[in-house]
């Protein structure tokens, strides 16, 4: 779909770009030409898809272990790809935590497990990296992942929905506020695009493959696939259509125009459900905190 070394001389960020969606991001971006920076909590992860990227397909991916809730970690590992490879050009804030429950389940720590990495962590990326654009007088792009749920509400995913929502906003906000310094904010709002991230989490359930991952409740009956959503990273991330600006836009094959593409179903479920979905997360939990090296 697009011209080879499209994106040569990019330098780019992809938060959470170890797995699912930002791995294959950074993939399509590497393919392109662009130099591909990626990060995550489980260093090692990175680290083995930085490999897997650079042996498929040579050029430069460069692993980083960050927890983007920790501003100062943010701080420290800008200033290493400023100093050693140079000043990024493209940042896609892509990292997110996410489980379903039921709202009066949640603790405090679960609300703030969730918003610390979606609202706040995103905000601190996206001010570092912007703050020093707007000092270095370089000209930046960036584009956020949301959800649909930005625009109709996420019950059971409360957390969520009112994180994506706030990044939303600042999307459309720093468009306006920093376009006269040559940055540019867009965002993506997928439908489903099966991940085990996400499906663990969202679908732990024997009806979740159904609910998430067939496509069944889909208008056009099937999932999103992973080219389609990586053609719209580079639309957005590459040149010729900086006109973009400001923009939210929907690639869910009109499940939010058809049925809200939100978890409204989950009504239905009961204290056994809703416990059994807690402790399948829970395991999800566990065995990828035990890979986390920050
Ligand atoms: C209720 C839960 C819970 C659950 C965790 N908690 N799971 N509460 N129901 N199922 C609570 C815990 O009990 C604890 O509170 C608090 O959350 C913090 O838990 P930790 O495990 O210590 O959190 P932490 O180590 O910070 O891990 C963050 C995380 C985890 C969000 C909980 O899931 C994570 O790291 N996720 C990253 C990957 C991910 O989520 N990917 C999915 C993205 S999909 P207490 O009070 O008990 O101490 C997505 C949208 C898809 O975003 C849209 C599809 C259309
Ligand atoms: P995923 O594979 O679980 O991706 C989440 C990534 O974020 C992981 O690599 C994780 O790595 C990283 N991350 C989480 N917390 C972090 C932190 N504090 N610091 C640094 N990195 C952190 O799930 P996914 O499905 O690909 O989701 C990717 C994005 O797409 C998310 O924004 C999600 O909300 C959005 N989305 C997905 C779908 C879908 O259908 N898949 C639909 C709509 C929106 P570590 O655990 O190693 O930190």
């Amino acid at each position: 779909m697009f011209r080879d070394g499209l994106m040569k001389g990019e330098r780019i960020l992809v938060t959470g770009g170890g797995t699912g969606l930002g791995k294959e991001m950074a993939e399509g971006f590497l393919t392109l030409g662009a130099e591909v920076h990626i990060c995550g909590r489980r260093g090692g992860v990175c680290e083995e898809t930085a490999r897997e990227l650079m042996d498929k397909h040579g050029g430069k991916v460069v692993p980083h272990a960050c927890d983007i809730r920790v501003a100062e970690a943010i701080t420290d590992m800008n200033d290493a790809i400023w100093a050693k490879h140079g000043p990024l050009t493209g940042l896609v804030n892509n990292a997110a935590g996410n489980f379903i429950s039921r709202t009066e389940d949640l603790s405090i720590r679960g609300f703030d497990a969730i918003a610390n990495i979606v609202f706040r962590g995103t905000f601190y990326m996206t001010h570092d990296i912007g703050t020093r654009w707007i000092k270095g007088g370089h000209r930046g792009n960036v584009v956020s992942i949301l959800t649909t749920w930005v625009w109709n509400g996420g019950p059971f995913v409360v957390p969520s929905a009112m994180s994506k929502a706030g990044v939303n906003v600042m999307t459309q906000s720093l468009a306006v506020e920093w376009g006269r310094y040559g940055l540019r904010f867009n965002a993506i709002a997928p439908g489903p695009f099966p991940t085990e991230g996400m499906s663990k989490r969202l679908a732990p359930d024997a009806d979740g493959a159904k609910r998430m991952d067939s496509g069944t409740a889909n208008p056009m009956g099937r999932v999103g696939e992973m080219h389609e959503l990586v053609n719209l990273a580079v639309l957005l991330m590459g040149p010729g259509a900086e006109y973009i600006n400001g923009q939210t836009i929907a690639i869910d094959g009109a499940m939010y125009n058809a049925s809200g593409g939100n978890f409204s179903m989950l009504t239905e479920w009961g204290d056994a459900q809703w416990q059994a979905a807690k402790d399948a997360i829970t395991a999800t939990n566990n065995a990828d905190k035990a890979k986390r090296t920050v």
